[in-house]
């Protein structure tokens, strides 16, 4: 039999099932393509000129790598001229990018994160590229990139598909338009992306739990009982033995638990109370949170679902713990 190619999956998804329309179809196609020239740029590393430092700073404050710049561009170019966007919007961008008058308008919003674990760059560690997409309201204002930020402040309930890649040992592409989550990994020879597992299932219980150690003085009462319980083992209140992993790039740690299972927390600290938390609600939580459900897991601030979140702003952060359904739950429960 033919392989299935994301191309197949995404016609299959349009003509056979009608879940999809043929501009979303073209948009995940672009994104994917503009994937696959990322995976190549950071596969030249030190002989490509791609590592280090870019020498600026994003609208979060954070210092930009020459990649996290350079994955920006590939994805507004690739994007722009289609016509299936009405905006884009990304971490490395203040405000949303309109798209230019001489290319037509589409009905979609793409939101991006171009690169992240940027801190595992130039250690040759598994990097990803996040994505989330929503249809653009009716009416909407995107006469300036200003106006334009209101059309994307919805929740994540309202995304249509959302995705990402991991460019590890093999580059793989994770989807879901709503419909289950499907992996396909990137044919390095012929080039583009072969579907290679079909309904992705986060397994309800697990032993392996992924967070940042170091902020553990910081933490709220709820996730310092979870962890302390975890770290008992068997002899504790949990009555089994908890495995850690921390690859220090989201996209890296939520494929490793989309894969077998698994607790990822960035939760409310001291630290990071003021800004809300640490990660990005509309294109790094909210896309994360519709894949880990659409694969059977959880994801949530602690206190809230994050797909029901109603955001106030386009570079809104949240507390995010997600994964395994069983220990999510648990964990929101010590929340009370
Ligand atoms: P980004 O590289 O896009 O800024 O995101 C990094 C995020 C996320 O990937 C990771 O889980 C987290 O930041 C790690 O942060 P710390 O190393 O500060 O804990
Ligand atoms: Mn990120
Ligand atoms: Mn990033």
């Amino acid at each position: 039999m033919a392989q299935r190619t994301l191309a197949r999956y995404l016609i299959e998804e349009q003509r056979n099932k009608g879940v999809i329309t043929a501009d979303l179809k073209f948009l995940i196609e672009v994104v994917s393509r503009a994937c696959q020239a990322i995976s190549i740029a950071i596969g030249k590393g030190g002989l490509g000129g791609v590592l280090g430092e870019a020498g600026s700073a994003n609208v979060q404050g954070e210092a930009q790598k020459k990649l996290d710049v350079l994955s920006n561009e590939i994805l507004l170019d690739a994007n722009e001229w289609g016509g299936h966007l009405a905006a884009m919007a990304s971490e490395e961008m203040d405000l949303p990018h309109t798209i230019p008058h001489r290319y037509p308008q589409g009905e979609y919003l793409l939101l991006f994160d171009p690169l992240d674990g940027s801190s595992n760059i130039d250690v040759d560690v598994s990097i990803g590229t996040i994505f989330s997409v929503l249809k653009c309201p009716e009416g909407a204002d995107l006469s300036t990139p200003e106006a334009s930020e209101a059309a994307f402040l919805q929740p994540g309930t309202a995304q249509v598909a959302a995705g990402y890649a991991v460019y590890g040992p093999t580059t793989v592409l994770v989807l879901s338009v709503g419909d289950g989550v499907t992996c396909f990994t990137l044919d390095r020879e012929q080039g583009g992306f072969v579907l290679t597992q079909e309904a992705m299932r986060i397994p309800a219980d697990t032993a392996e739990f992924a967070i940042n150690m170091a902020n553990q003085r910081h933490w709220e009462a709820p996730v310092q009982r979870y962890v302390a319980e975890m770290q008992q083992g068997k002899d504790g209140a949990l009555g089994k033995d908890y495995n850690m992993r921390w690859v220090g790039s989201m996209v890296a740690d939520v494929h490793r638990i989309m894969t077998r299972g698994g607790i990822f927390m960035y939760p409310l600290d001291a630290k990071t109370r003021d800004k809300g938390g640490k990660l990005r609600l509309m294109y790094e939580a909210n896309p994360m949170a519709f894949l880990i459900e659409q694969a059977g897991g959880a994801a949530s601030t602690g206190r809230q679902r994050i797909l029901d979140i109603e955001p106030d702003r386009l570079h809104q952060r949240v507390p995010v713990i997600l994964g395994s359904k069983n220990e999510v739950a648990r964990v929101v429960g010590y929340h009370g």
